[in-house]
């Protein structure tokens, strides 16, 4: 069956991904609606669920509120608008005419339908896309607005996509919400009637919310049910709008940007949104994380299939207290530890010894390192470990070189207060020179001192987010400041192919399949307790793989926290993403190195398994646990388990725990202890896991799959 076709019967185009459909038409009066989401359909099939709507039943209903494809203001629709153009006489309608489509397949397994409309008034040009793959059951979808009049127009809302669910019993929905240290913290609850806004006001993808939203109807679990799952790939301001209408359906539009901003369409300009991709998939939430994970790993990421190395990260060791001779110290005893990735966090360059001041300035501190950074990326390298660099591109202090010669370069309105947070103010990337200031001395930077990595952190919101200067510029700085920053990273991936980049927001503050497009791996939260990390990791794998998820075993009691866990137990949840150390080496005793080394060890032996395999969440780090996460391979022939445990009331041993996805009939042998399991066993009955007693303890389980018994 094609990925893409249209019946010559109805026009309805049918979309298939591997297990899923997706229908949709342009109706009579030419609006493009839904008709379908969910598993797969024929084409006769997807035919016989075109229905024509039924009249209003009064004089105060409109068009079905949800159910259209990008609704857009005008007649007699009353729901949130996904599509609102302000045109140069103050209204605000859309008329859809339909006015060409195009479908593009290659042999690369991939399929786009563009369905192409102008307003029936105006010279506006609308453009819907959608992209399909033969390898995932996520559907890429986007819109292009065209302005093709010689008018400013200004345009209030113009989402990526409405996504429309059929009707259900009952709606739930699911989400995250945080704050710094404290972020994708998962919620699921009932969907209210009336709108539930998710958005970000702050200028980035945000701690507090995640531009993604799940939605079943109240029965789904985490190994059965069906969901239908969202996700928009923007790393600015964003705002998804869940709908639960009063006739009980639902549905969900969403976009860049948020009230009161708008996108400014010059004559002549296209805007092109990000991509708001979909997701039907059974098998409950869990299923649904694996299908993203996989879809990110195999579509987002630019280097999904490489395995990620053990970092080093300076930053909770030494603070601002950085110098040439304490790195070299620090990145023997990393290497020894098994380290494959040393990098030098905050404090190395200007003026900066503390948050003060010298962001902005960035030379190394000739004090600090004489002769420049060639001797310490020389010293890592020779250890056998890639070089990398803390840098914060977007930002100025105001004290600093950078600042006195360009105070006009930050976010400001003229006139009114520049608030600090964090002593620090927001270099306005959406300027064309400030962008390629940051491009010019990165590229350097990356290529005098031989920098193989680049931790890129952004660490603080908007304020007072103008752009004097240009008209627009109040309303073009929302979305052009990302589209900059997105120029900047992919300049210099194009220039450096062998550069791979972490992105950072104080945490896990710009964490979204936009960024994720241009960088290898995300600093989830600055909150490094390996206890409270739990709900952390699992809030974020809920779309996020743990591919990205990059965690570091820190010292004890917790700067933050002030908790003290066993380090096994701190490394078992490191293990859980991409490992990384950030403890005081220079203070761990021999044997807690040794314990180390071992475990560094331990880890790049599963790591596979961790980095490319299946996630399953046995158990939710709830209550008493265990929390238990289970990676398998593609293949079933390998897995890992991760068990986390406070202490037992009562000392009561836990119940065993059931694996799940294992093919029947076949033996797993422990690869420490040599025990062999069955999985008809394993899964249906449960493996007693051996907790060892005591206040956090965790395990590491590694089964491999024995011969097939003849
Ligand atoms: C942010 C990051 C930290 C660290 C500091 C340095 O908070 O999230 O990991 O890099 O900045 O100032």
């Amino acid at each position: 069956m094609p990925l893409i076709s249209r019946s010559p019967d109805t026009g309805v185009w049918l979309l298939n991904t591997p297990k899923t459909s997706y229908a949709l038409r342009i109706d009579t009066s030419g609006v493009p609606t839904h008709i379908a989401w969910g598993p797969r359909l024929t084409s006769e099939e997807a035919d016989a669920l075109v229905v024509p709507d039924p009249p209003p039943a009064s004089s105060f209903e409109g068009r079905p509120q949800v159910g259209e494809e990008l609704p857009a203001d005008n007649g007699t629709r009353y729901g949130p608008s996904s599509l609102q153009i302000r045109h140069t006489d103050g209204s605000r309608a859309f008329e859809w005419q339909p006015s060409g489509e195009r479908l593009v397949e290659d042999l690369s397994g991939t399929a786009e339908l563009v369905l192409e409309f102008c307003d029936s008034l105006y010279p506006v040009r609308v453009a819907l896309h959608y992209r399909v793959h033969d390898d995932t059951d996520v559907l890429e979808r986007w819109a292009v607005l065209h302005n093709a009049g010689d008018r400013h127009l200004r345009v209030p809302r113009a989402d990526s996509a409405a996504w429309t669910l059929p009707p259900l019993r009952d709606y739930r929905l699911s989400h995250v919400t945080g704050q710094w240290s404290a972020e994708t913290q998962l919620r699921r609850d009932r969907l209210p009637y009336g709108e539930t806004v998710l958005t970000s006001r702050r200028g980035i993808t945000s701690h507090h919310a995640n531009p993604w939203a799940m939605l079943d109807d109240g029965t789904a679990g985490e190994d059965h049910g069906r969901v239908w799952s969202t996700a928009l790939a923007w790393s600015g301001s964003w705002r998804l709008t869940v709908q639960r209408t009063s006739d009980g359906r639902a549905g969900l539009t969403g976009g860049v940007g948020h009230e009161g901003t708008f996108i400014p369409l010059a004559p002549g300009e296209v805007f092109t949104t990000p991509v708001f991709a979909g997701l039907y998939s059974e098998g409950g939430y869990g299923a649904a994380s694996r299908a993203w994970h996989a879809y990110t790993r195999a579509h987002v990421l630019p280097h999904g299939r490489e395995t990620a190395p053990v970092l080093y990260n300076s930053w909770e060791a030494t603070g601002f207290d950085v110098d040439e001779g304490g790195h070299k110290i620090l990145a023997e005893r990393a290497a020894a530890l098994g380290a494959e990735l040393y990098v030098v966090d905050d404090g190395w360059f200007g003026a900066r010894r503390n948050d003060r001041a010298g962001l902005g300035d960035w030379s190394p501190a000739p004090d600090l390192f004489p002769a420049g950074l060639g001797p310490l990326s020389d010293t890592v390298h020779r250890l056998g470990m890639r070089f990398g660099l803390w840098v914060e591109p977007e930002m100025v202090n105001p004290d600093s070189e950078l600042y006195r010669a360009h105070p006009d370069w930050v976010l400001h309105l003229p006139g009114r207060r520049r608030t600090e947070l964090r002593n620090q103010l927001v270099l306005n990337f959406a300027r064309r020179d400030v962008a390629d200031w940051a491009h010019d001395w990165l590229t350097r930077l990356v290529g005098e001192h031989g920098i193989d990595f680049l931790k890129w952190d952004m660490n603080r919101a908007f304020s007072e987010a103008g752009w004097p200067g240009p008209a627009d510029g109040n309303d073009r700085l929302w979305t052009r400041y990302v589209t900059h920053l997105y120029d900047v990273i992919d300049r210099l991936r194009a220039e450096h192919p062998t550069l791979r980049i972490e992105t950072c927001s104080g945490g896990g503050g710009r964490v979204d399949l936009g960024i994720l497009a241009r960088t290898d791996q995300a600093w989830a939260s600055d909150n490094t307790d390996a206890v409270d990390r739990l709900p952390i990791q699992h809030g974020f794998g809920q779309v996020y793989p743990s591919r990205v998820m990059s965690a570091w075993v820190t010292d004890v009691p917790n700067q933050l926290t002030g908790r003290s866990v066993p380090l096994r137990f701190r490394f078992h949840v490191a293990m859980a993403g991409l490992l990384g150390i950030g403890g005081d080496l220079t203070r761990w005793s021999e044997g807690e190195l040794a314990e180390g080394a071992a475990l560094v060890a331990q880890y790049k032996d599963v790591r596979h398994l961790v980095q490319h395999g299946h996630l399953y969440r046995l158990t939710e780090p709830l209550g008493e646990g265990p929390t238990v996460v289970q990676y398998l391979s593609d293949d079933a022939a390998e897995l890992l388990l991760l068990a986390y445990r406070p202490s037992p009331r009562h000392g009561t041993p836990s119940p065993p725990v059931r694996l799940a996805g294992l093919p029947d009939g076949a033996r797993y042998r422990d690869a420490e202890s040599g025990a062999v399991h069955h999985s008809g066993v394993l899964t249906k009955y449960g493996l007693h896991l051996d907790m060892p007693r005591g206040t956090w303890t965790s395990i590491a389980t590694h089964l491999v799959r024995l011969p097939d018994q003849t």
